[in-house]
């Protein structure tokens, strides 16, 4: 059932390109256009769609930031993310020109279910991204996008969450290619990169022994810090939440930009600070200002752990560890750019003697509010 594996984490983690390759098949077509049938809401109605409100819990919320750069970005409409626990409770605006996208692994989440029939209450049509057939929330769903991860049983999400992004760029991708967009040569280019991208998960996986030898350096320290800007941001997130689920350890993901705005107060000699570079190619502008933020810092005795595209070179004077992932479109980079930060968190909670794919005090589903 591990598969050979010490955990169905590290089982799972293993899985990811073939549980992206999974999500993608049968959703493109040979002209490079996506064919999203079982999305049961008509081109028409997409069309007339004018805001899209994204709803979800932990993990799941990270794919729903990342998917607001992405909708933003192809289509032009706003995008709104907000934890499930939180949404109804300020009585959002929504009607039935409101598209929300209730994203969840289990299905059965109950603040994200509760979300969602707030939306339909008032009128919105809801969209699930679910991996689990038949759960409760696509049941309640108008429409469904299956994630095609397979079971997950460790805790903690790793393909899920990388399925879910998959889902999320499909939709978004097919909101632009439906309601037209000036990004139409983009669009076709990144249906090919995300044909692909399996593939360069893949890649990332074969390079990974250098990030768990770093882990198992850093067993002893209380903290760890995450930064990233545009879709790193939530990749820093996500980092984070994989290290207090499994590691115990106090972590902490911001946005690199905010860092003058307090957070550089807790920058102390030696203190481990995760960074993902977004890539060079892309916005530079953002790529030129994180190196400064690196620089930064380094220079008040961070120890630098930098995850940068290959042949970013920029990034080498300033980096205590340099952890390499492929060039990819900026959008899609937090495919191969979160496979790091799970393999870091899992090796740093074996390394401190917990149970990895059963952290205390967590269960997979989360069915109370
Ligand atoms: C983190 C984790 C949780 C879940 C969250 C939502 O590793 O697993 O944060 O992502 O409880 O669960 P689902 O996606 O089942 O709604």
């Amino acid at each position: 059932e591990k598969g050979g594996y010490d955990y169905f984490m590290l089982k799972e983690i293993a899985e990811q390109p073939k549980a992206v390759a999974d999500t993608l098949l049968g959703r493109i077509d040979p002209s490079g256009s996506l064919t999203l049938d079982e999305v049961r809401i008509s081109p028409q109605e997409l069309r007339e769609v004018d805001k899209v409100v994204i709803v979800a819990c932990g993990t799941a919320f990270h794919a729903g930031l990342i998917a607001k750069y992405a909708i933003e970005h192809w289509t032009r409409m706003p995008c709104e993310v907000e934890l499930a626990s939180e949404f109804r409770y300020r009585d959002p605006i929504l009607d039935g020109r409101s598209l929300v996208i209730a994203i969840s692994q289990s299905g059965e989440t109950m603040d994200t279910l509760m979300a969602l029939r707030h939306a339909r209450e008032q009128g919105s049509k809801v969209l699930a991204i679910c991996n689990t057939n038949g759960s409760t929330i696509p049941r309640e769903s108008d429409a469904v996008l299956y994630t095609h991860a397979g079971p997950e049983v460790a805790v903690a999400s790793t393909k899920a969450f990388l399925t879910q992004l998959v889902a999320c760029y499909l939709v978004a991708l097919y909101l632009g290619q439906v309601r037209g967009t000036k990004w139409g040569d983009e669009i076709q280019a990144v249906i090919r990169d995300l044909s692909r991208i399996s593939e360069e998960v893949d890649r990332v996986l074969e390079t990974m022994e250098p990030v768990r030898a770093l882990a198992r350096t850093l067993a002893a320290k209380d903290t760890v810090l995450f930064l990233g800007r545009h879709v790193g941001y939530p990749v820093a997130l996500e980092g984070a939440l994989k290290l207090k689920e499994l590691a115990y350890m106090h972590a902490e993901g911001f946005a690199a930009g905010e860092l003058k705005h307090g957070p550089i107060a807790l920058i102390e000699e030696d203190l481990p600070v995760v960074v993902v570079v977004p890539s060079p190619r892309g916005r530079s502008v953002l790529h030129d200002k994180i190196v400064s933020n690196i620089q930064e810092i380094r220079a008040r005795g961070a120890r630098t752990i930098v995850i940068a595209e290959e042949g970013d070179e920029a990034v080498v004077p300033y980096a205590d560890h340099l952890i390499r992932i492929p060039a990819t479109p900026t959008l899609l980079q937090p495919l191969v750019a979160t496979v790091p930060l799970q393999v870091f968190a899992c090796e740093l909670a074996t390394a401190r003697g917990n149970e990895v794919d059963q952290p205390r005090n967590l269960a997979k589903s989360v069915t109370v509010e």
